[in-house]
């Protein structure tokens, strides 16, 4: 059985009072429950993990990074490395965001370095993939996120089945915009393909998460999805009520 995960990327967002009071109100509202089989991780900025970490002790979330260097250490300004993320107490990282991957100009090469980095680190790398509207109107879209996950299956060979991925539809990010159910389960049955391809046990292994304006009357719907095996919540995540529904939604889901 696959893992099923809910992550909550808070990109940059947050401050000091406003984590405090999201921890205590997450921490109520999922008090009860019993996570048989769920993660619940938050993504915070990464100045903010130390804080949130000591937050932590009763609540059932783990940490993640937003991103990870794809160096070890050394004259590198500005980066986290996959040691400074275990330190302060990750469990996870996204790699290769679309807001990174456009912003910063990060290729596929360098988005499947990080995630090996992130792995000999001891973090699960959390890899999103996903095209333009442009890509998808012009009949690309499978070849690009072929390509993107590709990537990664040539720099970590058989650790692959040790990853994440993330199908975030760049078109459905902060739009408003979701995917439909059936665009989400094409998307992710082919990516769930492209795994197969390479390795049987990876196909079957591997969770594939749908990220891109997912809120609480959809998560349901999208989680109930044969090859959809969690979610990744951009600002939906920011709002405790919003994000503890999307959780409780995924127990009700298969
Ligand atoms: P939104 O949920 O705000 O669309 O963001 C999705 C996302 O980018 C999560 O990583």
């Amino acid at each position: 059985m696959r893992k099923k995960l809910i992550v909550a990327n808070w990109k940059l967002n947050g401050n000091w009072a406003f984590n405090e009071v999201m921890m205590s109100e997450l921490s109520l509202g999922l008090k009860e429950v019993q996570w048989h089989d769920l993660e619940i991780i938050l993504c915070p900025p990464a100045v903010y993990l130390q804080q949130l970490n000591g937050l932590m002790t009763d609540v059932p979330i783990l940490l993640g990074g937003q991103d990870v260097s794809e160096q070890f250490f050394g004259a590198y300004t500005g980066e986290t490395s996959g040691q400074m993320l275990k330190e302060f107490g990750c469990r996870y990282t996204l790699v290769g965001h679309s807001e990174r991957r456009v912003r910063h100009q990060e290729q596929n090469e360098l988005v499947a370095l990080k995630a090996k980095t992130a792995l000999a680190c001891g973090l699960i790398p959390i890899i999103c993939v996903g095209e333009t509207l442009e890509e998808r109107d012009s009949g690309k879209m499978n070849a690009v996120i072929q390509q993107q996950i590709q990537s990664v299956i040539d720099c970590l060979k058989d650790d692959i089945s040790e990853v994440v991925f993330a199908y975030e539809p760049i078109w459905a990010i902060g739009t408003g915009i979701t995917a439909t159910v059936d665009q989400a389960q094409e998307a992710h049955a082919f990516i769930r393909g492209v795994l197969q391809q390479y390795s049987e046990l990876c196909g079957q292994k591997v969770s594939i998460l749908y990220g891109g304006s997912v809120k609480a009357d959809n998560a349901q719907v999208l989680l109930g999805t044969p090859d959809i095996d969690g979610l990744l919540v951009g600002g939906s995540s920011l709002m405790s009520s919003e994000f503890l529904a999307i959780c409780l939604s995924s127990l009700n889901s298969k």
